[in-house]
């Protein structure tokens, strides 16, 4: 949840390690910090706010030295104040240290350092792997022994950096992601490779149980041990230009726009890899489809899907409820687990769970050097390019269209998907932008509730499509499978409430028509996603027709992504960063 780094180069740091925060701020955006270390002395700056505020404020890149961490965080043990900001320092300032993670015994840790006289000065967890480095790198003045020793206290989730006055970096990770990045010059160590993709594709990806000592000689690689291991170098592909915004006024919308392309694209695979993919399904007895937000709602698609088109059960399983729900898995089990980001720690979680009990792992990423995807037994990746919107847009467009493709073949032909139609539907659809953000300013000024509701495929659209509601604008939303309205949400309507129905013309239509009367009926305000018009709708939004209506989920999502990107607007809200949130939720 938060982002680290450290550059130890020939040159001036302090500019770069801006650049790199900035690039990673998806993953927390609450206080930024920044050490660097000039005449071997160790100077931090950190403040309240995003990358951009806190540089203008305090200068971060105007600092001096060759050597530098940075740090951007989602709190979750102390507030969102300057003293719990990273970098954090020992008490006799010769060392500091960013974190990512949760040190989970950090109380009892921290009450023993206090007992031997350590002054904290945060509240956070991550103090105390500044103070432990400082008592056992004070006894021997040896940086590889100090960092097992910590390691060896540490319980929890973490990759930490931590720099010397001798100006040594050196790092550690135990299930959260740290990347090493290598140029000519200068050495970085990174939560992610877009920390360091502007200024070399050459990547080690450190393994769990990995450490990693910096200095002017290079970089050695031990495990938490001490024993020495090689890692080879990965050239990274991803382009960087992807991650710039272009004309868009931000990520969300570019991202939305990318999907014309990005749908397509999930769908070129490696023969060989789809193949042996495809097969593990077959043969698979049980299958469990897992993943967490969007990416879940990705799975009840494929659950859905699966289940009808190939005559097996498919199971969907949050992937924070996964551990309990474990009894089934054996060593004939597939489990397809489904992430953007390939670094969820709930779906990292499930996947090692299922592991352990014999299972085969199958995974759908967009990272593709992601943990997800280097652990599974075999990854396809949705080639989504960078997302970097909080809110999954093109990269759950990007999954459900791998998986359409993938159920496809696996089922000989049977769900006629086509990524050239598919293509051309979002481009109409995507067409109507402007009339879609007239509708927000004439249908939203002061609502406070939203349902959507859908049917069979269209129900996890109605899901997804409230999540984006919820995420982007701050808006109350509420996905619901139609048919449950007289079991209880019927309840809620009124004449406060706004309604959107998914009613495509397929084997959903009438009974999802007679829903829409039942709301309507409270008084509530309907609006039609259809391509059929009707005069029960208030407002409508027109879809294209497809002739195979099994596709509809691809595109009825479009006007709901941006439905909720322009309320967004509408209440003044961030779309690329809302509030409370990160891209890669990577505690548990
Ligand atoms: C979606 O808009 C969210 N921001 C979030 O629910 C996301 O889908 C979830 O955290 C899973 O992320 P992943 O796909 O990277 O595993």
């Amino acid at each position: 949840m938060c982002s680290i780094i450290g550059i130890l180069s020939k040159d001036i740091v302090a500019p770069a390690l801006v650049e790199s925060l900035k690039r990673m701020e998806y993953r927390g955006y609450d206080s930024v910090g920044i050490a660097t270390l000039s005449t071997n002395k160790i100077s931090v700056r950190k403040g309240i706010g995003k990358v951009g505020q806190v540089n203008s404020s305090l200068n971060l890149a105007g600092m001096e030295g060759f050597v530098g961490i940075g740090h951007t965080r989602w709190a979750t043990h102390g507030g969102v104040t300057e003293y719990n900001a990273h970098p954090h320092s020992c008490c006799t300032n010769n060392i500091a240290v960013v974190h990512n993670g949760i040190i989970e015994n950090y109380l009892s840790l921290k009450e023993e350092l206090v007992k031997k006289g350590h002054i904290f000065r945060s509240e956070t967890d991550s103090e105390v792997i500044a103070h432990l480095l400082e008592e056992y790198y004070n006894t021997g003045k040896d940086i590889k022994r100090a960092m097992m020793e910590t390691v060896n206290q540490l319980e929890g989730s973490y990759a930490f950096v931590a720099m010397f006055a001798n100006g040594t970096l050196s790092c550690a990770r135990l299930d959260e992601p740290l990347v090493i990045g290598i140029s000519d010059n200068t050495y970085y160590a990174s939560s992610d490779v877009l920390g360091f993709l502007q200024y070399t594709d050459q990547a080690i990806f450190l393994d769990n149980r990995d450490m990693a000592i910096i200095d002017k000689a290079g970089v050695s690689i031990v495990n938490f041990s001490g024993e020495p291991g090689t890692r080879s170098i990965t050239k990274v592909a991803w382009e960087l230009a992807d991650a710039n915004k272009g004309e868009f006024a931000h990520y969300t919308i570019k991202e939305i726009f990318e999907q014309r392309i990005s749908v397509k694209a999930a769908t070129y695979q490696d023969e060989h890899k789809i193949k042996t993919f495809c097969d593990s399904i077959v043969s698979a007895n049980n299958i469990l489809v897992t993943g967490s937000g969007s990416s879940y709602h990705t799975s009840l698609i494929i659950s859905m899907m699966g289940s009808r088109f190939l005559k097996k059960r498919f199971e969907p399983v949050m992937a924070s409820e996964f551990q309990y729900n474990m009894d089934s898995i054996d060593k004939d089990t597939v489990i397809m687990a489904i992430s953007q980001s390939g670094e969820t720690a709930d779906v990292l979680s499930a996947t090692k769970l299922a592991r352990e009990a014999g299972a085969k792992i199958l995974s759908i990423v967009n990272v593709q050097t992601s943990s997800l995807a280097r652990t599974a037994d075999v990854s396809l990746s949705i080639k989504s390019g960078p997302e970097i919107g909080v809110a999954a847009t093109k990269s759950f467009t990007g999954q459900v269209s791998l998986a359409y493709a993938i159920l496809d073949r696996i089922s000989g032909g049977k769900i006629g998907f086509d990524r050239e139609v598919i293509s051309d539907k979002i481009s109409k659809m995507l067409a109507q932008q402007e009339s879609i953000e007239r509708l927000v300013n004439i249908t939203m000024p002061k609502v406070n509730d939203i349902y959507l509701l859908g049917r069979s495929i269209h129900f996890p659209i109605a899901l997804e499509g409230a999540l984006k509601m919820k995420e982007l604008a701050y808006v109350h939303a509420e996905g619901i499978a139609a048919g449950e309205l007289k079991h209880g949400p019927l309840a809620l309507m009124d004449k406060n409430a706004v309604v959107f129905v998914l009613n495509p013309d397929d084997r959903t239509y009438s009974d999802m028509l007679s829903s829409a009367y039942q709301v309507k009926a409270r008084g509530a305000k309907i609006i039609g996603i259809s391509n059929v018009p009707n005069d029960i709708y208030d407002a409508m939004i027109e879809i294209p027709k497809i002739d195979n209506d099994l596709l509809y989920p691809l595109i009825e999502i479009i006007p709901l992504q941006l439905f909720s990107y322009y309320l967004a607007l509408q209440n003044n809200a961030n779309p690329d960063f809302p509030r409370n949130l990160a891209k890669s939720v990577t505690v548990r």
